[in-house]
């Protein structure tokens, strides 16, 4: 047996190829097939031209030079012909317990969810997992059943910071959480892309599209449930004429009493040092004296003046994050990826990989057995987040949902046995 084959390298499919698998899901997976972790990379996208994108990307083929992946659908087909079954065809055609990817918008996660679990696929699914609560139930449970591995693109859980700031909260150095504050404003030039097209008020807002991201953050951190959403909404027009939430706030309390405020829009300036707005602050109450932590994710202390405008939007000046993603040399061929969101979408994909190398030997019961048990280790150590370690998520979600819907009114969370959430009566 060959290192390689010992490795058990997986398939890939990614299903979706739009803005995130250009900027991070297909480099971090080209970089898993040199490195050995993945074998064949196949792209399913709902038509053409993401795909053509990807495939004539000089930044992905500066850093991946003679790597590709099989496109779905082929290439020669009419642009503007549309295959929104096709993924159902593509994880059909793949062998069992190999990776599929989900990078596709919010609200269509679930199909391809279970498509994937029908197909005994592992998964990686971009952040929100499903827009309901009881979707995740059912996913978490099928996946249990037949052993198969769920991550959540959650990225900010592996940005140093964020994790430091946990160890900092579990060893009581900073206090009870009390109050904070989170902002993420991602750039104006959003409103013309493919968003216009599925970022409206029936589906989707600012809040549940990034404002979930540092809620999440202050669970990874504190470990509190929240138990109540009020979520207010801007709305505005895309330029194709879709309405949609372009600004939104919520305020989210968390089961001890504390308050997290959460901003969030598209709308940085695309003139501005960009690429986006985000920051967190959060307080904590001690025995006489109070602690904080304040992140600046956006300034991370680099600034570049390009010669041309080749920065986010256009720009020429920019705050540039080394700590996100970055292309950068090494001593392979091309560039290698690196930063926190490598880490989380490469987490993922070796945690498959990995479960995968420990039951070639078993046999099928012992597998099952083998597999179902690391799964359950990967929930509780908590740092990868899994349907279940990071379902109160979908709780949120959901209350931010209905919140928005009415105005901002009060959405309570109960955990029961069944948790379950409901608009406060005024
Ligand atoms: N910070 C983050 O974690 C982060 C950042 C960006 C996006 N996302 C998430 O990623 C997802 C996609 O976002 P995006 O920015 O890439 O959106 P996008 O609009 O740029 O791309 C969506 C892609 O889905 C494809 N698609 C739609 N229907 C399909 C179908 N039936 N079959 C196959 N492909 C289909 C489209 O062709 C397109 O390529 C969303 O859930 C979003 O919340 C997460």
């Amino acid at each position: 047996m060959t290192a390689q084959n010992s490795k058990n390298q997986l398939d890939v499919t990614i299903v979706g190829g739009g803005m995130i698998t250009y900027d991070l899901i297909l480099p971090v997976v080209y970089h898993l097939q040199r490195t050995g972790t993945v074998k064949d990379i196949k792209v399913c996208s709902l038509d053409t031209p993401p795909l053509k994108d990807l495939k004539n990307s000089e930044m992905i083929s500066q850093a991946f030079p003679g790597q590709d992946f099989s496109a779905f659908p082929d290439l020669s087909e009419p642009e503007d012909k549309k295959f929104p079954d096709l993924y159902k065809e593509v994880l059909a055609g793949m062998k069992p317990r190999q990776m599929v990817i989900i990078a596709m918008p919010d609200q269509l996660h679930y199909s391809v969810i279970m498509e994937a679990l029908k197909n005994d696929q592992h998964i990686l699914c971009v952040k929100p997992l499903v827009l309901e609560y009881k979707q995740t139930v059912e996913i978490e449970k099928l996946a249990h059943e037949k052993g198969l591995f769920i991550g959540v693109e959650y990225h900010k859980r592996f940005d140093t910071r964020a994790l430091m700031a946990k160890k900092s909260y579990e060893l009581g150095q900073l206090g009870e959480f009390v109050i904070g504050e989170a902002k993420m404003i991602e750039p104006y030039f959003y409103r013309s892309s493919n968003f216009q097209n599925w970022f409206t008020c029936d589906k989707t807002d600012p809040f549940v599209y990034v404002g979930c991201h540092y809620v999440d953050l202050v669970y990874f951190i504190t470990g509190l449930k929240p138990v109540e959403v009020s979520v207010s909404g801007i709305k505005g027009k895309f330029p194709n004429g879709n309405e949609g939430y372009m600004w939104a706030n919520g305020r989210v309390r968390f089961e001890n009493g504390a308050l997290l405020n959460v901003t969030d829009g598209l709308g940085y300036p695309d003139q501005a040092a960009g690429s986006n707005e985000q920051n967190l602050e959060m307080f904590f109450e001690g025995e006489g004296k109070s602690g904080m932590i304040k992140h600046d994710d956006q300034f991370r202390g680099v600034q570049y003046a390009y010669l041309e405008g080749i920065g986010c939007a256009g720009s020429s000046f920019n705050f540039v994050s080394p700590d996100f993603f970055q292309l950068i040399p090494w001593d392979g061929d091309g560039l290698k990826p690196v930063g926190y969101g490598y880490m989380s979408v490469a987490a993922s994909v070796e945690m498959a990989q990995k479960i995968e190398s420990e039951v070639q030997a078993l046999s099928d019961e012992e597998s099952l057995q083998k597999r179902q048990q690391m799964i359950r280790e990967v929930d509780e150590k908590g740092i990868i987040a899994t349907p279940a370690n990071s379902y109160v998520n979908e709780l949120v979600v959901e209350a931010a949902r209905l919140s928005i819907l009415n105005d901002g009114d009060v959405v309570t969370i109960e955990y029961g046995e069944q948790p379950s959430i409901s608009l406060r009566q005024k």
